[in-house]
């Protein structure tokens, strides 16, 4: 089967579910969500219309068939896991989704998603997905739980990742930085590829600090540190879909 024609289908399958949601969305806010928004707190709970849905459930129906699977895969340009989202700070969630709008990064699909979010959307999802699992998440300490070994340590070092991310690289100077520590290597190093990557209209980020960074290293160097990076702990998640309908 098609990989394009899974993802489509998946897409399809988590756009249904939204529209269902939005006319039996009940009342009630979820317990566990992060703090509705003062507008949608405000809006009546049953006139909402199924083609601008105000509750949370329904704002990350169209997510979660990627980022709620645990292991789920995009193949375009090649195949890696979808990031984790949960955990990850809620200004950085909505700088990358301002930046998949604007076209600053390029995934065609994640943009595609990105054009259909207000910024009212972006503030709650980001909200939403910042504070998701955080019962159960580790604390990390100050420092990585693995030194690198002596090669990536050097890569490390000639960029001064610990500067900006964290002495624990989950830790990030500004929250509109990402934590890094423990996200999926794979994906990773498909993002670092993305920073190197400029003229190409489906893939790629402009980004000028992470361009700059990116460039000084070859594929190679960029594999060995999303190695580094995705074996460490995380406070990153991916919270599976059937546990975001038990909340
Ligand atoms: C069809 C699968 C799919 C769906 C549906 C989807 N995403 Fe994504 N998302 C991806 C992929 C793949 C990437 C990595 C894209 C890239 O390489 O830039 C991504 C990247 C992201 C990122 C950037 C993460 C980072 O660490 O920089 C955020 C934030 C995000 N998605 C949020 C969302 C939100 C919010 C929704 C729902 C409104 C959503 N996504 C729906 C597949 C999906
Ligand atoms: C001067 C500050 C700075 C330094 C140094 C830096 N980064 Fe970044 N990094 C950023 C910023 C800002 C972003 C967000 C860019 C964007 O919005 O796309 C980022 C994004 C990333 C991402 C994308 C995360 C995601 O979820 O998509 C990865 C991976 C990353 N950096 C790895 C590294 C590594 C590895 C190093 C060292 C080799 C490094 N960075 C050094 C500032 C920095």
């Amino acid at each position: 089967m098609n990989k394009l024609l899974t993802t489509l289908f998946a897409l399809f399958v988590a756009c249904a579910t939204s529209m269902g949601q939005a006319q039996t969305a009940p009342a009630a806010a979820p317990a566990t969500a992060a703090a509705p928004a003062p507008a949608a707190a405000a809006a009546p709970a049953k006139t909402a219309t199924p083609a601008s849905p105000k509750s949370i459930e329904a704002k990350v129906a169209m997510c979660v068939g990627c980022h709620g699977i645990v292991g789920y895969k995009a193949s375009f340009p090649e195949v890696y896991r979808v990031p984790k989202i949960a955990g990850q700070g809620a200004k950085y969630i909505a700088a990358a989704l301002n930046a998949y709008k604007t076209g600053d990064r390029k995934h065609p699909t994640m943009r595609g998603i990105a054009e259909s979010l207000s910024e009212q959307d972006i503030s709650d999802i980001a909200n939403y997905y910042e504070n998701l699992g955080k019962q159960g998440r580790a604390t990390l300490g100050d420092k990585p739980n693995r030194e690198a070994d002596a090669q990536v340590a050097g890569l490390v070092q000639k960029a001064a990742c610990f500067s900006c991310h964290g002495a624990n690289l989950s830790k990030p100077i500004d929250p509109s930085y990402p934590k890094i520590s423990g996200q999926y290597p794979d994906y990773v190093f498909v993002a670092l590829k993305a920073y190197k990557t400029e003229n190409n209209p489906t893939f790629g980020r402009n980004n000028g600090v992470m361009g700059a960074i990116a460039k000084q290293f070859s594929n190679a160097d960029l594999k060995a540190l999303a190695n580094y990076v995705g074996s460490l702990d995380s406070e990153l998640q991916t919270v599976q879909e059937s546990r975001f309908h038990h909340q």
